[in-house]
């Protein structure tokens, strides 16, 4: 029984190399709304957030990921989520209230596919701009949706965040033996929190940003191109058959990945049944057909140890890492 409260994706710590590239990038060409920023720190938003931010760009000599972190409902749930990792063996990490800009303490700790978790109850609150449509730039992006994270055993992921966290799972996919190549899992009522994927890892494949409709993510590719950053488009625009996505991939001035997108559901029913996709199904990953790029497939940002600030070294995954065959 689990007796903790998580509600959602909230934040992602990304190191950069260049705070004024980033700035470039997200800022001017994506209209991300910038709340504050030092020498050290960018602090990002979406429009209708109604805290601090969402995107941390901390200046780093590397790209690397320091946390991807999820709201809690209650400070009481971060102690009990402390007794649980605790209980279970895992090492964790206190940050304390003001230790970092705008949140509350919080709890961080290496999951069990050894990806840098961060926990808190508390954010600073800020004027929410859903309206003031005189700032609508770019992307025009709304608010944090996900990670999607590559993983050597999506199984393993699958029953600890299922079993031991609370979530959801809202698609999967199997291949031919029917063991769980890919899973999207959820706290709040739409298609996902978090995704894993089976792959080199553990690694961050992208944080996802909810963009209010399609034309927005199609208006964005023009915006990049204009602005001289077609060359940071990777994948997309397209629709994934899987969760229904109207999706656009980006690659940062560092290479870390974001995905602007729109189109996925309600997912609140407690009897709602998740949808399976076969690996090879084509339409999985692209409702159209098209091939993404090797790239999409390979690349992703390295996550760091929460103790130590070192890479987290991958491995392998378990199950073959086969690309599907594409039909076009
Ligand atoms: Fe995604």
């Amino acid at each position: 029984m689990v007796n903790f409260n998580i509600i959602r994706a909230a934040r992602a710590v990304l190191n950069v190399t260049n705070l004024e590239e980033s700035r470039r990038f997200y800022v001017h060409a994506l209209g991300f709304i910038e709340t504050e920023s030092d020498d050290k720190y960018i602090y990002l938003r979406g429009l209708e957030e109604h805290t601090h931010h969402s995107l941390v760009l901390k200046k780093s000599d590397e790209p690397s990921v320091e946390a991807i972190s999820y709201k809690v409902f209650a400070e009481e749930d971060l102690d009990t989520l402390s007794a649980f990792f605790t209980e279970k063996g895992y090492r964790i990490k206190w940050m304390g209230s003001g230790s970092q800009k705008a949140i509350g303490r919080t709890l961080r700790v290496q999951d069990v596919s050894g990806l840098p978790l961060e926990f808190f109850a508390t954010m600073d609150p800020v004027d929410r701009l859903l309206q003031r449509y005189d700032l609508y730039k770019g992307a025009k992006v709304q608010r944090i949706d996900h990670f999607n994270c590559a993983v050597t055993d999506v199984e393993k992921a699958y029953n600890f965040y299922i079993n031991e966290l609370g979530f959801a799972c809202s698609e999967y996919t199997t291949a031919d033996d029917e063991k769980i190549w890919a899973a999207w899992l959820h706290r709040k009522p739409t298609v996902h929190d978090v995704a894993f994927m089976n792959g080199v890892g553990p690694r961050l494949h992208h944080v996802g940003f909810w963009l209010s409709d399609p034309m927005s993510v199609i208006h964005t590719c023009d915006v990049l191109a204009a602005s001289g950053y077609g060359s940071s488009i990777e994948r997309g625009p397209g629709r994934h058959g899987l969760s229904n996505a109207f999706f656009l991939y980006l690659r940062d001035p560092d290479g870390h990945r974001i995905e602007l997108y729109n189109g996925d559901y309600l997912t609140s029913d407690p009897d709602f049944k998740p949808v399976k996709w076969d690996l090879d199904d084509p339409m999985r990953q692209t409702f159209w057909g098209h091939a993404a790029p090797d790239c999409w497939f390979n690349e992703a940002s390295t996550v760091l140890d929460i103790h130590t600030g070192q890479a987290v070294k991958t491995d392998n995954p378990k199950l073959e890492k086969k690309k599907p065959t594409i039909i076009i």
